[in-house]
Protein backbone atom coordinates (compact mmCIF):
# COMPACT_ATOMS: atom_id res chain seq x y z
CA UNK A 1 0.00 0.00 0.00
CA UNK A 2 1.60 3.32 -0.85
CA UNK A 3 1.22 5.21 2.06
CA UNK A 4 1.71 2.32 4.17
CA UNK A 5 5.22 2.21 2.54
CA UNK A 6 5.72 6.01 3.07
CA UNK A 7 4.75 5.45 7.04
CA UNK A 8 6.63 2.38 7.59
CA UNK A 9 9.86 4.45 6.30
CA UNK A 10 8.52 7.31 8.77
CA UNK A 11 8.69 4.85 11.45
CA UNK A 12 12.00 3.35 10.91
CA UNK A 13 13.26 7.28 10.29
CA UNK A 14 12.18 8.13 13.71
CA UNK A 15 13.28 4.79 15.09
CA UNK A 16 16.93 5.48 13.68
CA UNK A 17 16.76 9.36 14.86
CA UNK A 18 16.02 7.68 18.73
CA UNK A 19 18.80 5.02 18.58
CA UNK A 20 20.66 7.95 17.53
CA UNK A 21 19.72 9.70 20.35
CA UNK A 22 17.85 12.53 19.13
CA UNK A 23 14.06 13.15 20.10
CA UNK A 24 10.97 13.62 17.59
CA UNK A 25 10.70 17.61 17.65
CA UNK A 26 7.24 17.14 18.60
CA UNK A 27 7.87 15.36 22.01
CA UNK A 28 10.55 17.56 22.91
CA UNK A 29 10.44 19.02 26.56
CA UNK A 30 12.15 21.90 25.59
CA UNK A 31 9.37 24.61 25.18
CA UNK A 32 8.76 25.91 21.56
CA UNK A 33 5.95 27.77 19.39
CA UNK A 34 3.19 25.50 17.72
CA UNK A 35 2.80 24.58 14.39
CA UNK A 36 0.68 26.48 11.67
CA UNK A 37 -0.90 23.64 9.93
CA UNK A 38 -2.17 20.02 10.69
CA UNK A 39 -0.01 18.47 7.99
CA UNK A 40 -2.50 18.45 5.30
CA UNK A 41 -0.30 18.76 2.16
CA UNK A 42 -4.30 19.80 0.63
CA UNK A 43 -4.39 22.54 2.92
CA UNK A 44 -0.99 23.29 4.69
CA UNK A 45 -2.05 26.12 7.25
CA UNK A 46 -5.76 23.88 7.96
CA UNK A 47 -5.62 23.06 11.27
CA UNK A 48 -2.27 23.42 13.54
CA UNK A 49 -0.17 21.90 15.60
CA UNK A 50 1.03 21.56 19.26
CA UNK A 51 -1.90 21.41 20.97
CA UNK A 52 -5.15 19.26 20.50
CA UNK A 53 -8.61 21.42 20.67
CA UNK A 54 -11.20 19.71 22.81
CA UNK A 55 -14.30 22.21 23.13
CA UNK A 56 -15.33 25.63 21.83
CA UNK A 57 -17.64 27.45 23.36
CA UNK A 58 -18.54 30.05 20.96
CA UNK A 59 -21.16 33.04 21.46
CA UNK A 60 -21.71 35.46 18.60
CA UNK A 61 -24.35 38.04 17.87
CA UNK A 62 -25.31 38.73 14.49
CA UNK A 63 -27.06 41.21 12.67
CA UNK A 64 -27.80 40.55 9.05
CA UNK A 65 -28.05 42.48 6.25
CA UNK A 66 -30.10 45.55 7.01
CA UNK A 67 -31.84 45.95 3.43
CA UNK A 68 -30.57 44.19 0.55
CA UNK A 69 -28.31 46.68 -1.40
CA UNK A 70 -25.45 44.37 -2.71
CA UNK A 71 -22.98 43.34 -1.97
CA UNK A 72 -24.74 41.68 1.31
CA UNK A 73 -22.87 42.27 4.92
CA UNK A 74 -23.72 41.48 8.27
CA UNK A 75 -22.14 42.28 11.64
CA UNK A 76 -20.90 40.13 13.61
CA UNK A 77 -19.43 40.17 17.41
CA UNK A 78 -17.98 37.45 19.29
CA UNK A 79 -16.03 36.06 21.87
CA UNK A 80 -14.89 32.64 21.05
CA UNK A 81 -13.57 30.05 24.14
CA UNK A 82 -11.21 27.60 22.98
CA UNK A 83 -10.38 25.38 25.06
CA UNK A 84 -6.84 23.64 24.32
CA UNK A 85 -4.47 20.95 26.10
CA UNK A 86 -1.08 21.79 24.75
CA UNK A 87 0.79 18.55 22.99
CA UNK A 88 4.07 19.82 23.97
CA UNK A 89 5.55 23.03 26.23
CA UNK A 90 4.54 26.13 24.29
CA UNK A 91 5.84 29.62 23.66
CA UNK A 92 3.27 30.12 21.55
CA UNK A 93 -0.01 28.82 19.54
CA UNK A 94 -1.88 29.17 16.09
CA UNK A 95 -5.84 29.54 15.32
CA UNK A 96 -6.91 29.89 12.13
CA UNK A 97 -8.89 33.06 11.16
CA UNK A 98 -9.48 34.79 7.84
CA UNK A 99 -10.70 38.07 7.89
CA UNK A 100 -12.66 39.93 11.13
CA UNK A 101 -10.58 41.85 13.69
CA UNK A 102 -9.51 40.66 16.76
CA UNK A 103 -10.00 42.81 20.06
CA UNK A 104 -8.21 40.78 22.30
CA UNK A 105 -6.91 37.71 23.21
CA UNK A 106 -6.78 36.26 26.73
CA UNK A 107 -5.03 32.70 27.72
CA UNK A 108 -5.88 31.47 31.17
CA UNK A 109 -7.81 34.52 31.68
CA UNK A 110 -4.48 36.66 31.39
CA UNK A 111 -4.34 39.22 28.75
CA UNK A 112 -2.11 37.99 25.77
CA UNK A 113 -0.76 39.17 22.72
CA UNK A 114 -1.36 38.64 18.86
CA UNK A 115 -0.16 38.45 15.41
CA UNK A 116 -1.90 38.09 12.15
CA UNK A 117 -0.31 36.28 9.16
CA UNK A 118 -2.84 35.34 6.64
CA UNK A 119 -5.00 33.16 7.76
CA UNK A 120 -3.06 32.49 11.24
CA UNK A 121 -4.03 34.10 14.88
CA UNK A 122 -0.63 33.58 16.74
CA UNK A 123 -0.64 34.01 20.33
CA UNK A 124 1.79 34.48 22.65
CA UNK A 125 0.86 33.77 26.00
CA UNK A 126 2.50 35.48 29.14
CA UNK A 127 3.57 32.07 30.62
CA UNK A 128 4.78 28.83 29.06
CA UNK A 129 1.60 26.57 28.92
CA UNK A 130 2.72 23.58 30.22
CA UNK A 131 2.08 19.85 28.18
CA UNK A 132 -0.59 18.18 29.27
CA UNK A 133 -2.49 21.44 31.26
CA UNK A 134 -5.81 22.22 29.67
CA UNK A 135 -6.55 25.87 29.43
CA UNK A 136 -8.80 28.29 27.85
CA UNK A 137 -8.04 30.73 25.30
CA UNK A 138 -10.97 33.71 25.21
CA UNK A 139 -10.76 35.32 21.73
CA UNK A 140 -12.93 38.95 21.56
CA UNK A 141 -13.67 39.63 17.64
CA UNK A 142 -15.73 40.34 15.22
CA UNK A 143 -16.47 42.37 12.03
CA UNK A 144 -18.25 42.57 8.76
CA UNK A 145 -19.37 39.32 7.06
CA UNK A 146 -19.77 38.53 3.39
CA UNK A 147 -19.97 35.88 1.14
CA UNK A 148 -16.61 33.68 1.20
CA UNK A 149 -15.04 31.53 -1.67
CA UNK A 150 -13.17 28.78 -1.62
CA UNK A 151 -10.43 27.54 -3.69
CA UNK A 152 -12.75 26.27 -6.38
CA UNK A 153 -15.00 30.21 -5.89
CA UNK A 154 -17.83 28.28 -4.38
CA UNK A 155 -19.30 29.78 -1.29
CA UNK A 156 -18.37 28.54 1.58
CA UNK A 157 -17.85 29.66 5.50
CA UNK A 158 -20.41 32.27 6.61
CA UNK A 159 -21.99 33.10 3.77
CA UNK A 160 -24.33 36.27 3.90
CA UNK A 161 -27.71 36.20 3.05
CA UNK A 162 -31.08 38.35 2.82
CA UNK A 163 -32.11 37.40 5.81
CA UNK A 164 -29.15 35.85 7.73
CA UNK A 165 -26.60 33.61 6.84
CA UNK A 166 -25.77 30.00 5.26
CA UNK A 167 -23.41 28.11 7.08
CA UNK A 168 -21.47 25.31 5.36
CA UNK A 169 -17.50 25.45 5.77
CA UNK A 170 -15.81 22.03 3.33
CA UNK A 171 -13.27 22.02 3.46
CA UNK A 172 -11.73 24.38 5.48
CA UNK A 173 -14.30 27.77 6.01
CA UNK A 174 -14.82 27.69 9.79
CA UNK A 175 -11.94 30.03 10.14
CA UNK A 176 -14.29 32.54 8.26
CA UNK A 177 -16.41 32.53 11.40
CA UNK A 178 -14.48 31.76 14.67
CA UNK A 179 -10.90 31.37 15.65
CA UNK A 180 -10.36 27.51 15.15
CA UNK A 181 -7.80 24.77 14.39
CA UNK A 182 -9.56 23.85 11.10
CA UNK A 183 -8.80 20.30 10.93
CA UNK A 184 -10.59 17.24 11.31
CA UNK A 185 -8.10 15.85 12.91
CA UNK A 186 -8.55 17.90 15.80
CA UNK A 187 -12.31 17.19 16.58
CA UNK A 188 -14.06 18.47 19.46
CA UNK A 189 -17.25 19.26 21.54
CA UNK A 190 -19.09 22.29 20.93
CA UNK A 191 -21.52 24.75 22.88
CA UNK A 192 -22.73 27.84 20.61
CA UNK A 193 -25.08 30.67 20.98
CA UNK A 194 -25.89 33.10 18.53
CA UNK A 195 -28.22 36.16 19.30
CA UNK A 196 -30.08 37.24 16.15
CA UNK A 197 -32.69 39.87 15.58
CA UNK A 198 -36.25 38.65 17.39
CA UNK A 199 -38.46 36.64 14.91
CA UNK A 200 -35.12 35.24 13.15
CA UNK A 201 -33.84 31.82 14.38
CA UNK A 202 -30.47 30.34 14.71
CA UNK A 203 -29.93 26.83 13.59
CA UNK A 204 -26.80 24.63 15.05
CA UNK A 205 -25.83 21.17 15.54
CA UNK A 206 -26.69 18.72 18.24
CA UNK A 207 -29.09 19.40 20.89
CA UNK A 208 -31.33 22.41 21.94
CA UNK A 209 -30.75 24.02 24.68
CA UNK A 210 -33.32 26.88 24.59
CA UNK A 211 -33.69 30.11 23.56
CA UNK A 212 -34.34 33.25 25.37
CA UNK A 213 -35.68 36.72 24.39
CA UNK A 214 -34.84 40.36 25.56
CA UNK A 215 -34.56 43.75 24.13
CA UNK A 216 -35.68 42.68 21.09
CA UNK A 217 -32.85 39.96 20.16
CA UNK A 218 -33.42 36.07 20.45
CA UNK A 219 -30.06 34.05 22.11
CA UNK A 220 -30.57 30.52 20.43
CA UNK A 221 -28.23 27.75 22.54
CA UNK A 222 -26.89 24.51 20.75
CA UNK A 223 -24.67 21.99 21.83
CA UNK A 224 -23.00 18.83 20.12
CA UNK A 225 -21.48 16.68 22.85
CA UNK A 226 -19.99 14.21 20.89
CA UNK A 227 -16.47 15.67 18.74
CA UNK A 228 -17.05 17.09 15.27
CA UNK A 229 -15.13 17.81 12.92
CA UNK A 230 -14.58 21.89 12.11
CA UNK A 231 -15.99 21.92 8.64
CA UNK A 232 -19.21 19.79 10.05
CA UNK A 233 -20.14 23.45 12.11
CA UNK A 234 -23.10 25.51 11.64
CA UNK A 235 -24.73 28.33 13.03
CA UNK A 236 -27.56 29.07 9.89
CA UNK A 237 -29.72 31.81 10.35
CA UNK A 238 -32.90 32.69 8.65
CA UNK A 239 -36.56 32.90 8.68
CA UNK A 240 -36.88 28.88 10.20
CA UNK A 241 -39.73 27.18 11.38
CA UNK A 242 -38.88 24.85 13.70
CA UNK A 243 -39.85 21.40 13.54
CA UNK A 244 -39.32 18.76 15.96
CA UNK A 245 -40.23 15.28 15.65
CA UNK A 246 -39.17 11.30 17.02
CA UNK A 247 -38.48 8.87 15.14
CA UNK A 248 -40.07 4.95 16.07
CA UNK A 249 -36.35 4.66 16.50
CA UNK A 250 -36.48 6.59 19.08
CA UNK A 251 -33.97 9.51 17.64
CA UNK A 252 -34.99 13.30 17.77
CA UNK A 253 -35.09 14.87 14.72
CA UNK A 254 -35.25 18.91 14.30
CA UNK A 255 -36.12 20.30 11.21
CA UNK A 256 -35.54 24.30 10.14
CA UNK A 257 -37.37 24.71 7.50
CA UNK A 258 -37.81 27.85 5.70
CA UNK A 259 -41.05 29.70 5.85
CA UNK A 260 -40.70 31.39 2.41
CA UNK A 261 -40.13 27.61 0.73
CA UNK A 262 -43.41 26.15 -0.89
CA UNK A 263 -43.73 22.66 1.19
CA UNK A 264 -42.63 20.91 -2.27
CA UNK A 265 -39.05 22.37 -1.36
CA UNK A 266 -39.24 20.22 1.92
CA UNK A 267 -41.06 16.91 0.61
CA UNK A 268 -37.75 15.11 0.20
CA UNK A 269 -37.90 14.40 3.75
CA UNK A 270 -40.61 12.78 4.19
CA UNK A 271 -39.14 9.28 4.70
CA UNK A 272 -36.16 10.42 6.66
CA UNK A 273 -36.93 8.17 9.47
CA UNK A 274 -37.07 4.99 7.08
CA UNK A 275 -33.82 5.93 5.60
CA UNK A 276 -32.38 6.20 9.10
CA UNK A 277 -33.89 2.51 9.70
CA UNK A 278 -32.49 1.58 6.98
CA UNK A 279 -28.93 2.41 6.89
CA UNK A 280 -28.54 1.25 11.03
CA UNK A 281 -29.20 -2.09 9.38
CA UNK A 282 -26.39 -1.51 6.79
CA UNK A 283 -24.24 0.56 9.21
CA UNK A 284 -24.46 0.01 12.16
CA UNK A 285 -26.06 2.63 14.71
CA UNK A 286 -26.71 6.19 14.25
CA UNK A 287 -24.13 7.97 15.24
CA UNK A 288 -25.26 10.90 16.57
CA UNK A 289 -27.77 12.13 19.65
CA UNK A 290 -30.36 13.89 17.16
CA UNK A 291 -30.63 14.61 13.54
CA UNK A 292 -32.63 16.95 11.51
CA UNK A 293 -32.53 19.40 8.27
CA UNK A 294 -31.67 22.80 7.26
CA UNK A 295 -33.79 24.50 4.34
CA UNK A 296 -32.68 27.41 3.32
CA UNK A 297 -34.42 29.45 -0.03
CA UNK A 298 -31.20 31.19 -0.23
CA UNK A 299 -28.31 28.69 -2.08
CA UNK A 300 -24.81 28.29 -1.37
CA UNK A 301 -24.57 25.59 -4.69
CA UNK A 302 -25.22 22.67 -2.39
CA UNK A 303 -26.11 20.78 0.22
CA UNK A 304 -23.43 19.89 3.25
CA UNK A 305 -23.69 17.11 6.15
CA UNK A 306 -23.46 19.38 8.65
CA UNK A 307 -23.20 16.98 11.51
CA UNK A 308 -26.38 15.64 12.83
CA UNK A 309 -28.15 18.28 10.34
CA UNK A 310 -27.00 18.74 6.76
CA UNK A 311 -27.78 22.19 5.14
CA UNK A 312 -29.88 22.57 1.87
CA UNK A 313 -30.09 25.02 -1.01
CA UNK A 314 -33.81 25.82 -1.51
CA UNK A 315 -34.44 22.02 -1.79
CA UNK A 316 -34.06 18.37 0.02
CA UNK A 317 -34.44 16.03 -2.85
CA UNK A 318 -34.91 12.72 -1.55
CA UNK A 319 -31.79 11.16 -3.05
CA UNK A 320 -29.88 13.98 -1.23
CA UNK A 321 -31.09 13.46 2.14
CA UNK A 322 -30.17 9.74 1.65
CA UNK A 323 -26.29 11.06 0.58
CA UNK A 324 -26.52 13.72 3.65
CA UNK A 325 -27.69 11.01 5.94
CA UNK A 326 -25.35 8.32 5.26
CA UNK A 327 -22.55 11.09 5.96
CA UNK A 328 -23.22 11.05 9.47
CA UNK A 329 -21.84 7.68 9.45
CA UNK A 330 -19.23 8.46 6.42
CA UNK A 331 -17.58 11.45 6.81
CA UNK A 332 -18.86 13.16 9.92
CA UNK A 333 -17.89 10.06 12.62
CA UNK A 334 -15.50 8.70 10.33
CA UNK A 335 -13.61 11.38 9.00
CA UNK A 336 -10.77 11.72 5.99
CA UNK A 337 -7.48 11.99 8.16
CA UNK A 338 -6.79 14.16 5.16
CA UNK A 339 -8.67 15.56 2.28
CA UNK A 340 -7.25 13.38 -0.21
CA UNK A 341 -8.98 10.61 1.45
CA UNK A 342 -12.31 12.39 0.84
CA UNK A 343 -13.70 9.33 -1.47
CA UNK A 344 -13.75 7.28 1.58
CA UNK A 345 -16.69 10.07 2.11
CA UNK A 346 -18.22 10.95 -1.07
CA UNK A 347 -17.90 6.86 -1.95
CA UNK A 348 -19.93 6.22 0.49
CA UNK A 349 -22.49 8.29 0.62
CA UNK A 350 -23.29 7.79 -3.46
CA UNK A 351 -23.20 4.43 -2.65
CA UNK A 352 -25.84 4.93 0.25
CA UNK A 353 -27.70 6.58 -2.02
CA UNK A 354 -27.59 3.77 -4.71
CA UNK A 355 -28.70 1.09 -1.70
CA UNK A 356 -31.87 3.65 -0.41
CA UNK A 357 -33.03 3.61 -4.29
CA UNK A 358 -33.25 0.19 -4.94
CA UNK A 359 -34.59 -0.12 -1.32
CA UNK A 360 -37.30 2.22 -2.25
CA UNK A 361 -38.16 0.59 -5.04
CA UNK A 362 -36.25 2.63 -8.00
CA UNK A 363 -33.30 2.63 -9.60
CA UNK A 364 -31.14 -0.85 -8.54
CA UNK A 365 -27.24 -0.12 -7.10
CA UNK A 366 -26.14 -2.98 -10.20
CA UNK A 367 -28.44 -0.33 -12.95
CA UNK A 368 -26.21 2.68 -10.96
CA UNK A 369 -23.18 1.21 -11.41
CA UNK A 370 -23.50 -0.24 -15.03
CA UNK A 371 -24.05 3.65 -15.64
CA UNK A 372 -20.80 4.58 -14.41
CA UNK A 373 -19.32 1.67 -16.31
CA UNK A 374 -20.92 2.46 -19.40
CA UNK A 375 -18.45 6.10 -19.40
CA UNK A 376 -16.45 5.33 -22.31
CA UNK A 377 -12.66 4.83 -21.27
CA UNK A 378 -11.75 7.66 -23.63
CA UNK A 379 -13.78 9.94 -21.06
CA UNK A 380 -11.87 12.78 -18.75
CA UNK A 381 -14.13 10.91 -15.94
CA UNK A 382 -11.71 8.13 -15.75
CA UNK A 383 -8.57 10.70 -15.13
CA UNK A 384 -9.17 11.51 -11.65
CA UNK A 385 -7.11 9.64 -9.36
CA UNK A 386 -9.70 8.94 -6.65
CA UNK A 387 -7.94 8.78 -3.68
CA UNK A 388 -5.65 12.18 -4.39
CA UNK A 389 -7.54 13.70 -6.41
CA UNK A 390 -5.89 16.74 -5.09
CA UNK A 391 -7.35 20.07 -3.72
CA UNK A 392 -9.51 21.37 -6.75
CA UNK A 393 -11.08 18.19 -7.21
CA UNK A 394 -12.50 17.37 -4.12
CA UNK A 395 -15.37 17.11 -5.40
CA UNK A 396 -15.01 15.89 -8.66
CA UNK A 397 -17.73 13.77 -10.44
CA UNK A 398 -15.67 10.77 -10.15
CA UNK A 399 -14.62 11.11 -6.16
CA UNK A 400 -18.31 10.21 -6.28
CA UNK A 401 -19.42 8.05 -8.61
CA UNK A 402 -16.37 6.24 -9.54
CA UNK A 403 -16.05 6.44 -5.39
CA UNK A 404 -19.55 4.31 -5.47
CA UNK A 405 -18.73 2.14 -8.28
CA UNK A 406 -15.39 1.24 -6.16
CA UNK A 407 -17.36 0.19 -3.57
CA UNK A 408 -20.01 -1.79 -5.51
CA UNK A 409 -16.77 -3.50 -7.53
CA UNK A 410 -15.48 -4.67 -3.79
CA UNK A 411 -18.82 -5.96 -3.45
CA UNK A 412 -18.22 -8.11 -5.90
CA UNK A 413 -14.41 -8.94 -5.39
CA UNK A 414 -14.82 -10.04 -1.42
CA UNK A 415 -18.60 -11.16 -1.66
CA UNK A 416 -21.63 -9.90 -0.30
CA UNK A 417 -20.72 -11.47 3.54
CA UNK A 418 -17.44 -9.84 4.05
CA UNK A 419 -18.46 -6.76 2.62
CA UNK A 420 -21.96 -6.44 5.04
CA UNK A 421 -19.30 -6.61 7.93
CA UNK A 422 -17.21 -4.05 6.17
CA UNK A 423 -20.13 -1.50 6.21
CA UNK A 424 -20.54 -2.31 9.83
CA UNK A 425 -16.77 -2.77 11.06
CA UNK A 426 -15.56 0.84 9.50
CA UNK A 427 -17.96 2.71 10.91
CA UNK A 428 -17.73 1.16 14.22
CA UNK A 429 -14.31 0.61 14.74
CA UNK A 430 -12.90 4.74 13.44
CA UNK A 431 -16.21 5.93 15.35
CA UNK A 432 -15.17 9.97 16.07
CA UNK A 433 -11.98 9.38 14.80
CA UNK A 434 -10.50 10.24 11.16
CA UNK A 435 -9.11 7.70 8.86
CA UNK A 436 -7.00 6.88 5.50
CA UNK A 437 -7.29 4.92 2.45
CA UNK A 438 -5.24 2.51 3.65
CA UNK A 439 -6.62 2.08 6.46
CA UNK A 440 -10.00 0.98 4.46
CA UNK A 441 -8.01 -1.24 2.09
CA UNK A 442 -6.39 -3.07 5.22
CA UNK A 443 -10.09 -4.00 7.13
CA UNK A 444 -11.37 -5.11 4.24
CA UNK A 445 -8.74 -7.63 3.70
CA UNK A 446 -8.92 -8.35 7.42
CA UNK A 447 -12.70 -8.87 7.12
CA UNK A 448 -12.08 -10.74 3.34
CA UNK A 449 -8.58 -12.39 4.23
CA UNK A 450 -7.77 -11.15 0.76
CA UNK A 451 -4.66 -9.35 -0.74
CA UNK A 452 -6.91 -6.19 -2.34
CA UNK A 453 -3.55 -4.52 -3.34
CA UNK A 454 -4.06 -5.10 -7.23
CA UNK A 455 -8.00 -3.85 -6.80
CA UNK A 456 -7.09 -0.90 -4.73
CA UNK A 457 -4.46 0.13 -7.21
CA UNK A 458 -6.98 -0.25 -9.79
CA UNK A 459 -9.64 1.66 -8.42
CA UNK A 460 -8.31 4.45 -6.73
CA UNK A 461 -4.83 4.76 -6.96
CA UNK A 462 -4.68 4.57 -11.01
CA UNK A 463 -6.04 6.91 -13.56
CA UNK A 464 -7.35 5.07 -16.08
CA UNK A 465 -10.99 3.10 -16.74
CA UNK A 466 -10.31 -0.36 -14.44
CA UNK A 467 -11.65 -3.64 -15.75
CA UNK A 468 -15.24 -5.08 -14.00
CA UNK A 469 -14.50 -7.68 -11.89
N1 LIG B 1 -19.92 17.24 0.91
C1 LIG B 1 -21.01 17.84 0.19
C2 LIG B 1 -21.90 16.71 -0.25
O1 LIG B 1 -21.47 15.81 -0.90
C3 LIG B 1 -20.58 18.61 -1.02
C4 LIG B 1 -19.85 19.86 -0.75
C5 LIG B 1 -19.56 20.55 -2.03
N2 LIG B 1 -18.79 21.68 -1.77
C6 LIG B 1 -18.32 22.46 -2.70
N3 LIG B 1 -17.57 23.44 -2.35
N4 LIG B 1 -18.58 22.23 -3.94
O2 LIG B 1 -23.03 16.67 0.07
ZN1 LIG C 1 -21.44 14.08 -0.10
Amino acid sequence: MRSRVRSGLAVAAAVALLAAGAVPAGASSRPAPGGSGAGDPYFPFAGNSGYDAVHYDLDVRYQPPAAAPAPLAGQLDAVATVTIVPTRHLTSFNLDLRGLEVDSVAVGSRPATFTREGDELIVTPRTILPRGKEVDVVVTYGGATGRPRDIEDALYGWVTTRDGAMVASEPDGSMTWYPVSDHQTDKATYDVAVTVPEGLVAVGNGDLVGSATAGGWTTWEWSSREPMASYLVTASVGNYELRQWTTPGGLLNIDAIDRDLAPAASAGLAQTAEMIAFFETRFGPYPFSSFGAIVDDDSVGYALETQTRPIYSTRANEGTVAHELSHQWFGNSVSPERWADIWLNEGWATYAEWLWSEHDGRTTAAENFADVMATPATSSFWQTIVADPGPLGLFAGAVYDRGAATLYALRERIGAEAFDALSLEWPARYKDSVATTDDFQALAEELSGQDLEAFFDAWVWTAGKPAVP
